[in-house]
């Protein structure tokens, strides 16, 4: 509605509507894994099938023309390209704004910046954030539908659900299957510096929930006590081996230097004690998919021999980050006429 001066000068009227300042959370965003139920999240898996065989042309239409704006204030190569390359592929309008070289840099605020994006016609947007929580800032700001590409230390959901696919197509589960007991039997470890990820966060509440057993495994500076609290049934395990033993799929992290502050983790000792090494991987979990959410650093938390070795899921999990986004995106916004829905 355009601004006039009868609509300024008329009286706020009271209303059911919601105040421009805080507008409730739009239902196509993806902020955390918690918000999907079961049935949501088998639905995102089968979508991202679909998308993935459609034709080039007709997935284009379905969200010809809407806008997207990518708003990544801390650096990221995968979920970057992928949001980006997945949004295209359906057609969409993108504009990238990160911290450097944009009006962030001059201080402004992001609840000013989603309302500035808005206001330029922006109809998602995809947040990367240093701040926990700011996904759920923006969302209040804007009104718009938010997909969570990482926010802090909390959650990184859209890995979360590239990461059951990869697993899935390991178990040779079709997504239609999906349910609340579709990894019942099914043990995975998360191994490393749990304390700063968001990935292990977002996994963590997402796979009990469709029956899977968590095993979180680290050092005590990586991985506190309070770590099992994430959600119930957490296990934690000291013992890498024990881990490993356990395990239907591992997956490991990345030490995050970057958010190590005040931390002393002694590298050596962590390596001798936590790295995926091949020899270590053959002797006590031969069978396990190796799972990481990248970056790796080789020669820390995982040797190139098994990054690179046949039980590695890592580059399906890259893989997967276009069709499991394109499924985020045609959920958050619909789809055009022509694309049938909305
Ligand atoms: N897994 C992940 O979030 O990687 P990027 O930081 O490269 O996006």
């Amino acid at each position: 509605m355009a601004l006039t001066r009868a609509a300024i000068r008329k009286p706020p009227q009271k209303s059911s509507a919601p105040s421009f300042f805080q507008q409730p959370i739009h239902p196509g965003s993806a902020i955390s894994a918690s918000d999907f139920s079961v049935p949501e999240v088998r639905r995102i898996l089968e979508s991202a099938d679909v998308l993935e065989k459609e034709n080039a042309f007709r997935r284009a239409e379905r969200l010809a023309r809407r806008r997207v704006a990518l708003l990544f204030y801390e650096s990221s190569t995968r979920t970057r390209t992928s949001f980006e390359l997945a949004a295209k592929g359906l057609g969409a309008d993108t504009t990238l704004v990160s911290s450097l070289s944009s009006s962030i840099e001059k201080g402004e605020s992001l609840k000013d910046t989603g309302i500035t994006l808005k206001a330029l016609g922006a109809e998602c947007i995809i947040l990367r954030s240093p701040y926990s929580g700011a996904p759920y800032l923006l969302a209040q700001a804007t009104g718009l539908p938010v997909l969570n590409a990482g926010d802090g230390m909390a959650e990184h959901p859209s890995q979360a659900l590239l990461d059951l696919r990869t697993m899935l197509q390991f178990l040779e589960i079709p997504a239609r299957k999906i349910s609340d007991k579709v990894l019942r039997g099914v043990t995975v470890s998360i191994v490393g510096d749990i304390l700063h990820s968001r990935v292990a966060r977002s996994n963590a509440l997402l796979l009990p929930k469709l029956g899977a057993k968590v095993i979180l495994c680290g050092p005590p500076a990586l991985l506190p006590e309070t770590a099992a609290c994430i959600t119930s049934g957490l296990m934690i395990e000291r013992d890498y081996d024990a881990a490993l033993r356990a395990s239907t799929i591992v997956m490991m992290l990345r030490i995050q230097a970057e958010r190590l502050a005040g931390l002393s983790v002694d590298l050596d000792d962590y390596r001798t004690r936590y790295q995926a090494r091949a020899d270590r991987i053959a002797a006590v979990a031969p069978k396990a998919l190796i799972m990481h959410p990248g970056p790796i650093i080789r020669g820390m938390e995982i040797t190139a021999e098994v990054a690179d070795g046949p039980q590695s899921g890592i580059a399906q999990q890259v893989h997967n980050g276009v069709p499991i986004r394109m499924a985020l995106l045609v959920r958050a916004l619909g789809a055009t006429k022509k694309g049938g829905r909305r």
